[in-house]
């Protein structure tokens, strides 16, 4: 969390953006609907989901009788693909644009609805010949190609569970996500274009499925991308061109319960083992479809809409794959990094595409701006009219910034605050209706109700700081962690029975807004991404090198957070390791091969001993006093209150990679 003093100083922010009359006249989100929310929630929720397409509508909104277990809509069937593609095609929209696809080598492909739809059913069929039924789980190791989408609407068209890995995990990432869903199929590719080269992704699904690691796993469909070298396995491995293009296009989608499992999406907690968050199939796609369309001000027909995540996180899923296309958007994809082959690539394609709302992270602004204008101002971003933000708490230069630099000074910004948990976006102002600040994120949407507390579970009012919990039950919640409810309740009902407690710090200003300050668990977040401290120590200390390992994430300019490793190393190894450097480098190769590049700490220090209270547990907080460059706080629950003496003078005197 933010120092007191960052926290004061953030709420003297006093720049107020109120929506211009000309936005407001023509936009999506109207006043009333606060009103509505909160004079009958439940009747509000279902309004939402009656925008949807029921093969067999719901009687029943909420069913909380066995909290924290929720049961939405439950009597209602429906189809996640068919309301996202068929719908529109049978009204009239088929030959609207669903996908600009620009490929980062160049290329480019555009599928109008009816054609989208046609390759679902297509892989639809082709899946079901493969045996996967409702139920089964598909893990989708794709870059982001239109192929990832389609295959993510095929698996959910049949009522199967996806689950998407992050195209930069590692095969060992891979391996343990497919063995705790018991992953019957992967769909993945040969490789995907990043930083002007071809980044194979094939050999790291060979070796997760090597020596029998993931028994459950009978093929693996492999998209053609970069035409990379690959090996093959006859008996398992299947071209996705091959079969698409032998399978019939005709598929009639069914309802399903609006309770069945729709995707499973791994995400860090505060242990080594990463959680397998569970969302269902009627809520989930309610809440998405509501606020993609509210909260981006979408106008279908006239609108283009480009969010930059990857479909391996939640923004992909809800913003990229199902809410827009529930809404019958237009939307760019693109493959590749915003730097190939050079800096001005993003703005690029807004210019091309006539971008009219963007989505991105706070990580990939504040990159930009150290960059400075001149690469962005050789392009005409005037078609954009909105401006979102996602991943962690955006600073007000940040939010200044993209609005002046990226906005022409006038577009409206939402800064979303939501969870891969909470499935959609929770906290965001209303564009439009809302007034913005720069760095806040505003209000709870109509329909979340949420209060921030203090340790006691107490309201603490206006002015003050505290913990931020979710106190009812919303459509789009997780509806578990996969084969672990234990591990469910534990993590985010416990800690104030009856309510949802969401790990992150927050305070309410005078006037009752809303302003995020990060996590106050072990979770560190990097550029947006989550990554559990616990995670990456394990990796640490399963280097023959390391008898010990702290990590912490340390304020970063760019990357928000950084992961900073404290490592105790083996004395038997030591002499063997030679200088510093070079088991610095070693380690943090170790890391990005154990979970992923993303993981791989900024920087390591060698120390001899670590800051540990007289029960054993790690103070996590002194080490970031460290590896934040200020003087180190209380430390008078330690067992050895010197310790910190030692690690401080060690790092001073330049013990760092
Ligand atoms: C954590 C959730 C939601 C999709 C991307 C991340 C942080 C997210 C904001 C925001 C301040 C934010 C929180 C949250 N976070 N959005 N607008 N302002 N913080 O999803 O990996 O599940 O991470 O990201 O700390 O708990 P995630």
């Amino acid at each position: 969390m933010s120092s007191e003093n960052e926290i004061a100083n953030l709420l003297h922010e006093s720049r107020r953006f109120p929506p211009s009359a000309e936005f407001s006249k023509q936009a999506v989100a109207q006043p009333e609907l606060y009103e509505k929310a909160k004079s009958d929630r439940l009747a509000f929720w279902a309004a939402q989901a009656n925008n949807l397409h029921w093969h067999k509508p719901f009687t029943k909104t909420l069913d909380w009788s066995e909290a924290p277990f929720a049961k939405w809509f439950e009597d209602g069937e429906l189809n996640v693909s068919y309301n996202c593609l068929d719908r529109h095609v049978e009204s009239g929209a088929g030959d609207r644009v669903a996908l600009f696809f620009e490929g980062e080598p160049g290329d480019t492909k555009a599928f109008t609805y009816k054609e989208l739809l046609q390759e679902v059913k297509k892989a639809a069929n082709v899946l079901a010949n493969l045996g996967i039924q409702s139920g089964d789980r598909v893990a989708i190791y794709m870059p982001l190609i239109p192929e990832a989408i389609i295959a993510m609407h095929a698996v959910v068209r049949l009522g199967a569970v996806h689950s998407v890995v992050f195209g930069g995990f590692s095969a060992d990432s891979l391996a343990a996500r497919i063995q705790d869903a018991g992953a019957k199929l992967v769909i993945t590719a040969d490789g995907g274009f990043r930083k002007g080269k071809a980044s194979a992704l094939k050999p790291a699904v060979d070796s997760a499925l090597s020596d029998e690691k993931c028994p459950s796993v009978e093929h693996v469909l492999v998209v053609k991308r970069c035409g990379n070298e690959i090996d093959w396995d006859d008996n398992r491995d299947l071209w996705w061109h091959e079969q698409l293009d032998s399978a019939s296009s005709e598929h009639q989608s069914q309802g399903f319960n609006a309770e069945h499992p729709l995707f499973i999406l791994y995400t860090s907690g505060t242990t080594g083992k990463p959680k397998g968050i569970l969302h269902t199939t009627g809520g989930y796609l309610t809440q998405a479809a509501y606020t993609h369309k509210n909260v981006f001000d979408l106008h279908e027909t006239k609108d283009v809409y480009w969010c930059t995540a990857d479909i391996g996180w939640i923004t992909g899923h809800s913003y990229v794959a199902y809410g827009p296309m529930a809404n019958g958007a237009t939307q760019v994809i693109y493959e590749g990094t915003p730097d190939t082959p050079d800096w001005g690539r993003w703005w690029s394609i807004i210019e091309k595409y006539k971008v009219s709302i963007f989505y991105t992270a706070p990580t990939a602004i504040r990159s930009f701006m150290k960059l400075g204008r001149e690469m962005i101002n050789k392009f005409d971003l005037s078609s954009l009219r909105l401006l979102g933000s996602v991943g962690e708490p955006i600073n007000p230069e940040a939010w200044m910034w993209y609005r002046e630099v990226i906005g022409s000074g006038t577009t409206p910004i939402v800064d979303t605050w939501w969870q891969t948990e909470t499935g959609a976006i929770m906290i965001s102002p209303l564009p439009g209706v809302t007034a913005a600040k720069p760095g806040s994120a505003m209000l709870p949407l109509p329909g979340v109700s949420m209060e921030v507390v203090d340790d006691e579970g107490n309201a603490v009012g206006n002015g003050h700081g505290g913990l931020l919990t979710i106190t009812e039950p919303w459509p789009s919640m997780l509806r578990g962690i996969w084969g672990d409810p234990e591990r469910f309740k534990e993590t985010y009902w416990s800690r104030f029975p009856g309510r949802y407690f969401a790990g992150d710090g927050a305070k309410l200003d005078e006037d009752g807004d809303l302003w995020l300050l990060g996590r106050v668990d072990d979770v560190m977040n990097v550029s947006g991404h989550r990554l559990s401290t616990t995670e990456i120590e394990s990796a640490l200390v399963s280097h023959p090198y390391v008898a010990e390992a702290a990590v912490v994430g340390a304020k970063d300019e760019t990357t928000g957070q950084a992961v900073v490793a404290f490592v105790i190393l083996r004395a038997s190894q030591v002499s063997q390791t030679g200088d510093e450097e070079k088991v610095s480098k070693e380690l943090r190769d170790h890391v990005a091969k154990e979970i992923g590049p993303i993981a791989k700490p900024r920087t390591i220090f060698v120390v001899a001993e670590l800051p540990k209270t007289r029960s054993g547990k790690i103070m996590r907080r002194l080490l970031r006093d460290v590896a934040e460059d200020r003087p180190v706080g209380d430390v008078t629950t330690l067992a050895d209150t010197t310790v910190m003496d030692t690690i401080s003078s060690r790092v001073a005197s330049g013990a760092s990679d």
